[in-house]
């Protein structure tokens, strides 16, 4: 893990980093101060002799030592327009370039001081990699930075130190979600995801349930019960407790944590089924956001549930046709074994409905649909409520995170009805993404508050890595649900 640091003096390092940016007229301009005028001199001089137009995330490497500095001097652009995602974007990707290094310093410019907490960000996002399951001999170059020194001639000034200290804990929440979706599904499944909330528990003194097969069978969580019965994993509901005396709001957040999707006796084809050892998506978001918002001892309650099976057909496996009773009493039948995101939702849903949240959020990797419909960066969100699907979508803005609003027309949920039980898990290959939103939202209470979030299309990188994001798994809606809860502590978003 890379260690990140804030200082007023550039300490010696095998990389130093200067923004650049573009002025009105699309010349080349250091945002960065260091050292005296000559030295800046010399670096603009070093510049120019590259085809560097400091787009956001260009680089130019310079030859070591330039100007009496210690270490390679990284000029990276961040554009016209500077804005905190452009900073972001443009530090992840000298971090990502600083792998196999020990130190990276990055000089914050002046008129930018309050950018530092997106160049953290973009630092320790950049930063990561995943090699948990890679041989020493391996590891050459692979490994993140060891260290990062942001220097800030501001670096006392509280609010900056704020800034910085939240990218810490959010990133590191978003890393770890990371870590979970990369491991394969040999290692991690649904008791091993247990284990890791017991430890964020640990951690973060939350109160924590966990239900195994037995409890979950004899109270009666039809949905997670059948999606799981086929694998010789057992699953597992997890449920963490975050409560802070200064709390007037309660939120729950809840995620699908399919620790390996085969698609069950609906088997998927082969291509690209590995990627599904990252269906637990939603499960490591929202089991990872309530640490950090632990962490950062925000004033507001929040629960998390995270509903974690593996999807295997098997000899006891659930088959199209069966009718399964979802927690709480409505059937379900199961049409498609592919489409079990929303039966383990469904059951965690009802659940966490009877804690009475003021607001509740799931998370799921839940349609390929939703890759169709918005490529394969931006997730989808749904509220019966428009005020807070574009709240997502700010939220998630300010996050740095891409969502957009599709919605939940109540006409077409008459295509879920069930020839033989009260809702099928199917209906039209047609706007697949609005059927599973419209599949959940039968198991939200009418006056409960809801927001649905599709994340199949971001929460994995199947393409190389760019900006802050790895290839493999991103952890994304993280850093959107710790923004979100810091809205609802500080009545930014006001719930009724
Ligand atoms: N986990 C998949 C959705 C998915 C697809 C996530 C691609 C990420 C990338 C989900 O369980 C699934 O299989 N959904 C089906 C639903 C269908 C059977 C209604 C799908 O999208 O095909
Ligand atoms: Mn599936
Ligand atoms: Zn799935």
């Amino acid at each position: 893990m890379t260690n990140l640091t804030l200082t007023s003096t550039l300490p010696a390092a095998d990389v130093v980093t200067l923004f650049a940016g573009q002025t009105k007229t699309g010349a080349v301009e250091l945002l960065s101060s260091i050292g005296t005028t000559s030295v800046v001199t010399k670096i603009q001089t070093a510049i120019s002799g590259f085809d560097f137009k400091a787009g956001v995330g260009d680089l130019v490497k310079l030859p070591g030592n330039l100007a009496g500095i210690t270490g390679n001097v990284v000029v990276v652009g961040v554009g016209k327009s500077q804005s905190h995602d452009d900073f972001r974007n443009a530090t992840g990707v000298v971090a990502r370039s600083a792998a196999g290094k020990r130190k990276m310093a990055v000089m914050v410019p002046v008129d930018h001081a309050d950018a530092a907490g997106a160049i953290a960000e973009g630092a320790l996002l950049g930063a990561y990699t995943f090699n948990e399951f890679r041989g020493v001999s391996n590891l050459a170059n692979r490994q993140s930075v060891k260290a990062i020194v942001l220097v800030s001639d501001a670096a006392k000034d509280a609010v900056l130190v704020q800034a910085v200290q939240r990218a810490k804990i959010v990133t590191a929440a978003v890393n770890q979600a990371r870590d979970l979706a990369n491991t394969p599904p040999n290692a991690l499944p649904p008791t091993q995801v247990a284990a890791f909330a017991k430890e964020i528990a640990t951690t973060h003194k939350l109160a924590i349930e966990v239900l195994d097969e037995k409890a979950l069978k004899r109270k009666g969580y039809g949905g997670i019960t059948g999606v799981g019965q086929g694998s010789a994993n057992p699953p597992r509901l997890i449920r963490l407790a975050y409560r802070n005396p200064k709390a007037t709001q309660h939120l729950a957040i809840v995620g699908k944590g399919i620790t390996f999707d085969t698609g069950g006796i609906s088997l998927k084809p082969h291509l690209g089924m590995h990627e599904m050892k990252a269906d637990m998506s939603g499960a490591a978001a929202v089991l990872n956001a309530i640490a950090a918002i632990a962490a950062l001892k925000l004033p507001i309650n929040v629960t998390a549930y995270a509903a974690c099976a593996e999807n295997m057909p098997g000899g006891n496996a659930q088959r199209p046709g069966d009718v399964v009773t979802a927690y709480g009493g409505r059937t379900v039948e199961v049409l498609n074994t592919d489409a079990e995101g929303r039966l383990v939702l469904m059951d965690a849903l009802v659940r966490a409905q009877e804690d009475a949240p003021d607001l509740v959020i799931d998370v799921a990797t839940l349609t390929g649909a939703a890759v169709v419909a918005l490529g394969r960066k931006i997730a989808a969100v749904m509220s019966p409520e428009d005020s807070l699907s574009n709240h997502v979508v700010d939220a998630g803005r300010r996050s740095g995170e891409r969502y957009w609003p599709l919605p939940l027309p109540t006409d077409y949920r008459a295509k879920l009805d069930s020839s033989v039980a009260d809702i099928a898990n199917i209906a039209d290959s047609y706007g697949g993404t609005l059927y599973g939103g419209l599949f959940l939202q039968d198991f939200i209470e009418p006056k409960q508050s809801w927001i649905h979030l599709d994340i199949a299309a971001p929460a994995f990188n199947s393409e190389g890595p760019t900006d802050y994001t790895p290839k493999g798994a991103t952890g994304s809606a993280v850093r959107t649900l710790v923004t979100i809860a810091e809205d609802i502590a500080v009545g930014l978003l006001k719930l009724t």
